[in-house]
């Protein structure tokens, strides 16, 4: 996309976290900004909400035409099983791209996607890229790479940003099980690659595909170090000043699968992450 000389419509569904940051740049950018969602109450004033459910189609009749930039943020929760992982990323968002293309106008110029590392199945730390195969090991990896591809078969172009682990304000999960002793460190010291984002540079991420003139299909977005997930673990335990355990069959450790993502093509591209890696990230979260 040229870069923008007017005000831009732009539409979020699923705005939550990373949408909300994400929304709050754009309108600071001086864009129109709509972000959808069940409970759009709990969106900043700065947005214009708007209450639907994309899982069944509820509300879509009241979207906006004229809608320039699309972003699909949605997100089933962690809990979600598999029917409600399928409803949320590929009935949603087949529900919202048709109920886009009856209102007036030629439709969105770039939709922006934000799917997850959990596309791959690489279970053995190598490295993982845009080009890397893609074979799930579960239903999430296959019914985000279902997503994927549902919405680059669509009618617009298509972006999707592949995001590993988000992690910042309120997403602290890790550091409470630090705290709280509920996680530590593997009892063979060998654990598995981890690859995170903060939700800020997830946010920025998103802006900067889709401003960029000729962005690629398809960017891994996650900071620029994979980590040991002991190294991530004793990293906290130090700050937070307790010694974490070692645990032989932690349920916490496999989360996330055991690869080291790049983010190169993404950086290549002009993107400068605000948080480099867990050490700036959890240190600014853990007050510096
Ligand atoms: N969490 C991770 O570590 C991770 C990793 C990789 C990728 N991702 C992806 O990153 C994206 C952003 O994540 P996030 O943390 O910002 O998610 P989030 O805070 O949970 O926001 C998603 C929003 O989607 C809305 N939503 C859920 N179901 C909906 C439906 N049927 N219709 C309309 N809105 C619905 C929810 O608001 P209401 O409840 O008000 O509807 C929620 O606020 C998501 O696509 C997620 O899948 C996350």
């Amino acid at each position: 996309m040229d870069t923008p000389t007017r005000s831009l419509r732009c539409l979020i569904a699923g705005c939550g976290d990373v949408g909300t940051r994400l929304g709050l740049a754009l309108c600071a950018g001086g864009h129109e900004v709509f972000g959808l969602r069940r409970r759009p109450a709990e969106l900043p004033g700065e947005l214009i909400g708007i209450a639907a459910d994309l899982a069944t189609g509820r509300g879509l009749d009241g979207l906006p035409g004229g809608i320039d930039l699309l972003f699909v943020t949605v997100s089933a929760g962690m809990a979600s099983g598999e029917d409600d992982y399928r409803r949320t990323y590929v009935d949603g968002p087949r529900h919202l791209c048709e109920a886009i293309a009856t209102r007036p106008g030629p439709g969105p110029q770039r939709v922006v996607f934000t799917s997850s590392t959990s596309v791959y199945g690489q279970t053995d730390g190598s490295l993982v890229d845009e080009e890397s195969p893609t074979e799930p090991v579960d239903f999430r990896g296959r019914v985000m790479l279902a997503a994927e591809r549902q919405l680059a078969a669509g009618p617009w172009p298509a972006v999707v940003l592949r995001l590993g682990g988000i992690y910042g304000p309120g997403r602290t999960w890790l550091v409470d099980a630090v705290r709280t002793g509920r996680t530590g460190v593997s009892v063979d010291g060998r654990s598995g690659w981890t690859n995170r984002i903060h939700a800020d540079d997830a946010a920025r991420a998103l802006l900067h595909v889709a401003m960029l003139p000729a962005p690629a299909p398809c960017y891994v977005a996650v900071d620029e170090e994979p980590a040991r997930r002991d190294d991530v673990v004793r990293f906290l335990a130090e700050r937070l000043g307790v010694e974490p355990p070692a645990v032989a069959d932690d349920p916490l450790r496999t989360r996330g699968g055991d690869r080291r993502c790049s983010s190169a093509r993404l950086r290549a591209s002009g993107f400068r992450f605000r948080y480099p890696s867990y050490r700036e990230g959890y240190a600014e979260l853990l007050g510096g």
